[in-house]
């Protein structure tokens, strides 16, 4: 039996199926990653651009680099892996994704329950107040402003990108919620993440733990690579088309 079959065989044997994503995911629809050959931390330093310390020194240099990414994702389109993931949920066979992910592709693919780990790109937050505002990229908002950094209407403070930045703590409730599937699911499908940024990457550890089994689809091998029952070893896009014909054939 081939991987691929193994995998969609446990996928239509489990009661709860959970995904957890991370860069990779994405990296079909156009979206560099952070690690890896052309990762964006082989060309920045997210001390200088994902740190609460780094956005207090220089606001402005920090937002020209999330607006940067922005039209990044707001020119990319969702690939098969967003879309299969979206189409399983509507199927009954996906409980949920929980993504590491800022971009929103999974919701833009029609994801209904996705909890976002490390937050949302396109939403804006005030560091005063407790305004914030969700841009919606495909009505053309969140890619300019009238000054840099921008500024709360409500109270004139400065605005932030509403993710998680490198020394912050993760949104509560998301983690709370992750953390429950994980106890909870029978199978967890971890796509396209390295597994070298925790909590995110202790999930599959949790899961493994309370009787889930492990499928890992990247193209490299991973820190969490050794937990995992069935590795696919191949981009997202092409793994997932793969899986779903195998589970449509197996159904
Ligand atoms: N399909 C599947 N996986 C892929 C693909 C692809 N087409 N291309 C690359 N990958 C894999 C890489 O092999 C790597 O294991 O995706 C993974 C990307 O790893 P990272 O860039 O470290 O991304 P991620 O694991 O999501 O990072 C976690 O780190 O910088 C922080 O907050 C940021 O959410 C991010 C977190």
């Amino acid at each position: 039996m081939s991987e691929l079959e193994r995998a969609a065989e446990l996928i239509l044997d489990a009661e709860t199926v959970v995904a957890l994503t991370g860069a990779g995911a994405s990296a079909d629809s156009g979206i560099p990653t952070f690690r890896g050959k052309d990762g964006l931390w082989n060309r920045y330093d997210p001390r200088e651009l994902a740190t609460p310390e780094a956005f207090a020194k220089d606001p402005e240099k920090v937002w020209k680099w999330y607006l940067w990414r922005r039209k990044k994702i707001a020119e990319a389109e969702p690939n098969d892996a967003h879309r299969i993931l979206a189409r399983m949920e509507e199927e009954g066979l996906l409980e949920a994704v929980i993504t590491q992910n800022v971009d929103g592709l999974h919701q833009r693919a029609g994801s209904e329950r996705v909890i976002e780990l490390h937050g949302n790109i396109w939403r804006d937050e005030c560091i005063d107040c407790d305004y914030e505002r969700m841009n919606d990229p495909e009505r053309g908002e969140g890619l300019e402003y009238d000054e840099l950094p921008p500024r709360c209407p409500e109270c004139g403070e400065l605005l932030r990108p509403g993710v998680v930045w490198f020394g912050e703590p993760l949104p509560p409730d998301a983690l709370v919620e992750a953390e429950e599937l994980a106890r909870g699911c029978d199978v967890m499908l971890v796509i396209g993440t390295s597994g070298e940024v925790r909590p995110a990457a202790d999930l599959p550890v949790i899961a493994r733990q309370h009787g889930a089994r492990l499928i890992e689809i990247n193209p490299s091998e991973t820190q969490l690579s050794h937990h995992m029952h069935v590795c696919i070893r191949e981009r997202a896009a092409p793994a997932m088309r793969r899986l779903w014909e195998e589970i449509r054939a197996m159904r």
